[in-house]
């Protein structure tokens, strides 16, 4: 039977809840496979110390249940993060920030010793960068940034009227075929303006548990 991607963003939060540990504090990402996740918690809210969080949204959604969150420079050993993408490939490379919180969550992904990503089986693919890949930057440098990624093959867009959460603006680049991922984060890394590019591959997430028709499977 077909499921829903709503049904199947269920699945991988119901199946991540098994890495959760009483006293733990929780890495928490951003986007709607983490709403599922985080309207799961309910029975988790006194056995967890708390979590932090990858954006104001998430943050609100945690409080409201009644989790505390926690400044990340308040947690020195941050055991899980569970997050969601926008593509993802075998090597369990990702491509995140669609829902423009891709800063906040590589500081959570670099901060925490297991990086669980949970997707639906419609986000997996050989080779990144059909989605268009998020770029944030300081917003003087949105037109330089632009332009040097355009002679890297890509065709930036600038996603007018959000801010992040940090003040800054973001770029989504399309047309790449992204077949080395590291390489092309180091290289967007290094342009002035850059903020963070939204290529999770020189920290790659550690499982990628992924959900489909029959069930989930976890790379
Ligand atoms: C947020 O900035 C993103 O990195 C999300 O993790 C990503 O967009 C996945 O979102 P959905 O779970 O809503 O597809």
């Amino acid at each position: 039977m077909a499921l829903s991607a709503q049904e199947k963003k269920q699945r991988v939060a119901a199946a991540a809840l098994g890495y959760l540990r009483d006293d733990m504090v929780l890495g928490v990402g951003t986007g709607s496979t983490v709403n599922a996740l985080i309207d799961q918690l309910g029975p988790w809210k006194t056995r967890l110390r708390g979590a932090v969080s990858s954006s104001e949204g998430s943050t609100a959604r945690l409080r409201a249940l009644g989790i505390p969150v926690f400044d990340l420079n308040e947690v020195p050993d941050l055991g899980v993060y569970i997050d969601g993408a926008d593509e993802a490939n075998p090597r369990r490379e990702l491509i995140k920030g669609g829902g423009a919180a891709l800063t906040r969550e590589k500081i959570i992904a670099a901060a925490a010793h297991t990086f669980i990503c949970i997707v639906d089986d419609t986000k997996l693919v050989d080779t990144l960068g059909q989605f268009p890949l998020p770029v944030e930057v300081i917003p003087m440098a949105r037109e330089l940034v632009a332009r040097q990624l355009v002679a890297l093959g890509g065709r930036p867009v600038w996603r007018a009227g959000i801010t992040t959460d940090n003040g800054n603006q973001i770029l989504d680049v399309h047309g790449l075929r992204i077949s080395e991922p590291r390489a092309l984060e180091s290289a967007i890394n290094q342009l002035a303006g850059v903020v963070t590019v939204g290529l999770f591959a020189a920290r790659p997430a550690d499982l990628l548990i992924v959900g489909t028709d029959s069930g989930t499977r976890t790379i």
